[in-house]
């Protein structure tokens, strides 16, 4: 069986780490399954007098959402939460009433930061958000990871150190996203 999985990463930049994060993380993966990497850069402001005429950023990503077995969602925190871009993409994806496109897909939440805490805040607030839109979300193992200077390899692999802790989680992951998919 083969399953597709939905990335979601909540930094725009090019350099982001979090980017990097989600390339070599997902390299870890057993072979029968394949990320889609959506983006989210391009979706408009939610504005709640759009919902009878989405526009077509917005379906992409919500029939993207829709096609998927399940969703990684891989975030940096600003301010000790969610970036405002993620939340945005969340709550375009959740609209019309009653046609959220997040509902009952199987999730996981990771991340990299600067600080010493590692995104702990922001994917404590996205836990809460993700329950509320139904999306039944990997509790362990969390994961919450530190920049350094060798955290990545220079092929963009994950470095020795996180390398066996990392390629467990993406294990649990796959196995949660295969225990939840109507496969
Ligand atoms: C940050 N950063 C940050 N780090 C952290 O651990 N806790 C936080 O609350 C914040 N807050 C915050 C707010 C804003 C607006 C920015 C721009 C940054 C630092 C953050 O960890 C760092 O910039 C990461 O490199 C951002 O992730 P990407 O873009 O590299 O994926």
């Amino acid at each position: 069986t083969t399953y597709t999985v939905c990335v979601i990463v909540g930094s725009l930049r090019k350099d982001s780490l979090n980017k990097r994060l989600a390339h070599g993380l997902t390299r870890l993966a057993p072979q029968n399954f394949q990320f889609q990497f959506v983006n989210i850069g391009d979706l408009p402001l939610y504005n709640e007098e759009d919902d009878a005429n989405q526009s077509l950023p917005v379906k992409r990503v919500k029939h993207a959402i829709e096609e998927s077995d399940g969703v990684l969602f891989i975030t940096p925190e600003y301010n000790r939460s969610i970036p405002g871009v993620l939340k945005n993409a969340l709550d375009h994806g959740s609209r019309p009433y009653s046609h959220n496109s997040w509902s009952k897909k199987p999730a996981g939440i990771i991340g990299i930061s600067l600080g010493a805490m590692g995104t702990s805040m922001a994917q404590q607030h996205l836990r809460n958000i993700l329950a509320y839109l139904n999306m039944p979300t990997l509790g362990q193992p969390e994961a919450f990871l530190k920049m350094s200077d060798d955290f990545f390899t220079e092929d963009g692999d994950i470095g020795e150190d996180s390398r066996s802790f990392l390629q467990d989680w993406m294990s649990q992951f796959t196995k949660w996203i295969a225990l939840h998919s109507k496969k």
